[in-house]
């Protein structure tokens, strides 16, 4: 992760700001080359004692986690936007923009101009609420679909297709060539948080000796995750009545990561379907897939087949799944005229 540094080395000129803001982690790409991540977690001390314990008043990412009995932790983006509520999770995205924007050095006066991605369907409400929470920090700000900004970043403006698949939401964006349309863009509440959930519960019901949380399914996960016929077999480590044990996963492993794959399919091919007939081919040609979840091993073979179905395809997985979408906010603000930004805002 990148250190704090204070100054800039773009001093006098404007800095521009890419943000992704994601359900479990967010990342920044800044102008002066600078980059970071971090878990989209916030953590404020309990009371005076944990105050002075940790000498912080508010945690960040796996500091706020590892201290959380210590501290209100706070997850703010539920499904990629702020949560219907409180102040406090307005409070939360504020201070952790706020960090990554430390995070980047950009935490002096330069001026801002910032591009930040949301899921595909956030509502316009959305996209004010995390306005006034960028605000503070920026000068000029603008809000844009997760997969548009990757669309973007890759300089794939025309017929394709971006499949973001984060914690919360998958996200879908058809590119033609504009900025797309609401009509443009889907959202599906089955991601990586729903297949860790089919995960936990697979291997509760089979080994129900096993301590198991549901972290540990995640972890299991993001080690090794795959769709189709398995490589190897899989094996954790998984505790029983205090002694580690090891336990095959290959089945549970596999369907739950087939789990989120059907409505994907149905979501891509209805899109494609709806689009131009004659450019309906080159747009199944060109699938992409971004977001944490592009990791699980034998995706695009899968997809490929399955989408293939309904024509020659093509599904390529970013190689940079953590920064697709921050670096695609950033070549956004750097590429907008002033004039635009407000257009492009009502994407
Ligand atoms: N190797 C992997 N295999 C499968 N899933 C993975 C892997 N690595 C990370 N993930 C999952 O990807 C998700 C995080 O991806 P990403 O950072 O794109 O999401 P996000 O932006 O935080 O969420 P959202 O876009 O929904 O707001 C988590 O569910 C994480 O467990
Ligand atoms: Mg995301």
């Amino acid at each position: 992760m990148t250190k704090k540094r204070t100054g800039s080395q773009e001093s006098g000129d404007r800095l521009f700001i890419g943000i992704d803001l994601g359900t479990s982690r967010s990342a920044i790409s800044a102008s002066n080359g600078r980059r970071a991540w971090i878990d989209s977690y916030v953590g404020w001390p309990k009371d005076f004692v944990a105050r002075k314990m940790l000498g912080a008043a508010v945690l960040f990412g796996d500091e706020a986690l590892k201290n959380r009995l210590s501290v209100e932790l706070n997850r703010p983006l539920e499904h990629g936007v702020i949560k219907e509520g409180t102040a406090r999770d307005q409070e939360a995205i504020r201070e952790l923009i706020r960090h990554m924007m430390e995070m980047v050095g950009a935490d002096n006066d330069q001026p801002i101009h910032a591009v930040v991605g949301v899921p595909a369907e956030s509502f316009k409400t959305n996209k004010l609420a995390i306005k006034r929470c960028v605000g503070d920090t920026a000068e000029a700000i603008m809000v844009v679909s997760e997969p548009f900004a990757v669309a973007y970043g890759r300089d794939l403006l025309n017929n394709a297709l971006v499949i973001d698949i984060g914690a919360g939401t998958v996200d879908f964006c058809i590119m033609h060539g504009t900025v797309p349309g609401e009509d443009d863009q889907r959202t599906l509440l089955t991601a990586g948080d729903y297949l860790d959930r089919q995960l936990y519960d697979a291997l509760v019901e089979r080994y129900p000796t096993a301590s198991l949380t549901l972290n540990m399914a995640r972890q299991f996960k993001e080690r090794l995750s795959f769709v189709g016929e398995p490589e190897s077999v899989v094996h954790v480590d998984i505790p029983v009545n205090g002694k580690s044990m090891r336990h095959n996963i290959t089945e549970e492993m596999r369907r739950a990561c087939e789990s989120i794959l059907p409505g994907i399919v149905e979501t891509a091919t209805e899109m494609i379907a709806r689009f131009d007939p004659e450019y309906q081919d080159t747009v199944r040609r060109n699938v992409i897939v971004a977001g944490g979840g592009s990791q699980i091993r034998g995706l695009a073979p899968y997809l490929e087949r399955e989408i293939g179905a309904f024509g020659p395809c093509k599904v390529t997985c970013v190689d940079d799944p953590l920064f697709a979408g921050s670096d695609g906010c950033l070549a956004l603000a750097r590429d907008m005229p002033a004039e635009f930004w407000d257009r492009a805002d009502e994407a």
